[in-house]
């Protein structure tokens, strides 16, 4: 680590200013951009540094065709995922927050609670990576599993702030490890386990809610200080 320590706003700022962003514009990033950033991801700490993670950054033509894949599977009702997944899943706060996180963004797209066509509708634009010319797929070894998910969560989160370094936007999606199967058929990949995807590019900032502004529980909330 180098010795000249940066001024804690540039990290204030940094974490604080990134977004989950869901509209963008389709101007690609640049291939020495697109190294720069992956490379800056691949310094994130794992487990006795095994860095578990492998990535599949798809854009353009295979970009297009992942998309129309995730949607005719969608469409067939066919999801699988490596990593299982129920509705009971959150709980208490848990649920709580994740209510009011829809709430937060369903009002900001002006789509009511009850109008299931307009959030089927939206469900789809995720699919389509929102727009997003990139899309980054993270996996984890055949046999991953939970120590080695807090690897690629790491890895997932250096990714989101290199990318915000750069200026480009990002959209982390769990959504896409629901058609595992379509997404490893579509980029030849045989015996690696999906956990999540990250759409990536430039923001539109014209479209409604294409980033909402979420709150975060208060440090007293999740965080003891013990003395
Ligand atoms: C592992 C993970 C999975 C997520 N999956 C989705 C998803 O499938 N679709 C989506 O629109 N946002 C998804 N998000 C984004 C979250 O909704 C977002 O990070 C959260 O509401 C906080 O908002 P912020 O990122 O703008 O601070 C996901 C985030 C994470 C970390």
């Amino acid at each position: 680590m180098s010795t000249d320590v940066l001024p804690p706003e540039y990290a204030e700022r940094l974490i604080r200013d990134r977004r989950a962003v869901r509209a963008f514009r389709p101007d690609p990033v640049p291939d020495a951009v697109m190294r720069a950033v992956f490379s800056l991801a691949g310094a994130a700490p794992s487990n006795s540094n095994t860095q578990p993670w492998s990535v599949e950054v798809v854009s353009g033509a295979a970009r297009d065709a992942l998309s129309k894949a995730l949607l005719a599977a969608h469409a067939r009702g066919a999801p699988s995922t490596d990593f299982p997944y129920s509705a009971g899943l959150y709980t208490s706060v848990h649920a709580a927050r994740r209510q009011a996180f829809g709430t937060t963004l369903y009002g900001a797209l002006g789509i009511a609670r009850d109008d299931h066509a307009a959030r089927d509708a939206y469900q789809l634009d995720s699919l389509r990576f929102y727009g997003a010319p990139h899309v980054a797929l993270l996996f984890l070894p055949s046999n991953g599993e939970a120590r080695m998910a807090a690897d690629l969560g790491m890895y997932g989160q250096t990714l989101l702030l290199a990318l915000s370094a750069y200026g480009i936007a990002s959209c982390p999606q769990g959504l896409l490890s629901f058609y595992a199967d379509t997404v490893r058929e579509q980029l030849g990949v045989r015996d690696r386990k999906l956990l999540f995807g990250v759409s990536f590019g430039y923001q539109d900032p014209d479209v409604p809610g294409s980033a909402v502004l979420t709150g975060r529980a208060s440090l007293e909330e999740t965080t003891r200080f013990w003395t």
